[in-house]
């Protein structure tokens, strides 16, 4: 049977609003419980009583996770400024009010994870959780073997020393990154602090959750054993092998 809460909780978690306009909502007399007005901190059983603000009824939503291809060119966030693409209009038929987990530039692509749990986008962006994201990188240049070996043992951005989980060499200049950092525009920031600049960058995974056959734009939703992945190893060595 389901818990009783209090009113103004119940309208929180259903993304009405915050609990303390919640009580102002109450005075004002815009909310029912079966169809009388409520009173501030009146306890409520979710789906036994009908609650409605303004005459229409609340329900609380589903958790719901996704994961985005994102293309370049997209903007990771809820409202366009400038009449921008952003990811949200990738997303169709999405009923529930999510919102990106963490960023990635316009100009970035690959894994996106979009949510309206606030407490596991919290797990995933916070540094203090460790996940790791990993990250194809392309550069302008050839990053000499010299200079990967400095970025290994750690580069100061923003009064910190980021220490890559991995750094791998793929090609002339393709490199594999993982990081579990959460800074804004850490990759480009981290390569341009040796001189050079990053033209193309896709996030591949977040944790073990790869991005998988997902194309540019296409999204999923995310079953309970992918939720699980976020919080593993990543999918590639964390060690070098060459
Ligand atoms: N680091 C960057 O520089 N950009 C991103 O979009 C993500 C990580």
């Amino acid at each position: 049977m389901s818990k009783d809460i209090k009113i103004q909780k119940f309208l929180a978690m259903a993304g009405v609003c915050s609990r303390r306009r919640a009580e102002e909502l109450i005075r004002q007399g815009r909310v029912t419980v079966d169809g009388r007005p409520a009173r501030i901190g009146e306890r409520i059983v979710p789906g036994i009583h009908r609650i409605a603000v303004d005459g229409k009824e609340v329900k609380i939503r589903d958790k719901v996770y996704i994961a985005l291809n994102k293309p370049a060119g997209v903007v990771t966030s809820t409202k366009s400024q400038f009449g921008e693409k952003t990811v949200m209009d990738l997303l169709g038929d999405v009923k529930e009010r999510v919102f990106p987990v963490g960023r990635l530039d316009k100009d970035t692509e690959g894994l996106l994870l979009l949510t309206n749990d606030g407490e596991l986008a919290h797990r995933i962006t916070h540094p203090r959780f460790g996940v790791k994201k990993t990250y194809f990188v392309k550069t302008d240049r050839e990053v000499p073997e010299e200079i990967l070996e400095k970025m290994r043992r750690g580069t100061p951005v923003d009064g910190k020393t980021v220490v890559p989980d991995l750094l791998q060499r793929l090609g002339r200049k393709k490199y594999r990154i993982i990081l579990h950092e959460g800074m804004k525009r850490v990759v480009k920031r981290l390569f341009l602090a040796h001189g050079f600049r990053v033209v193309h960058l896709k996030r591949e995974a977040v944790g073990n959750l790869r991005l998988g056959h997902l194309k540019r734009g296409e999204w999923r939703y995310l079953t309970r054993r992918d939720l699980e992945k976020i919080f593993q190893e990543p999918p590639y060595p964390s060690r070098e092998r060459e």
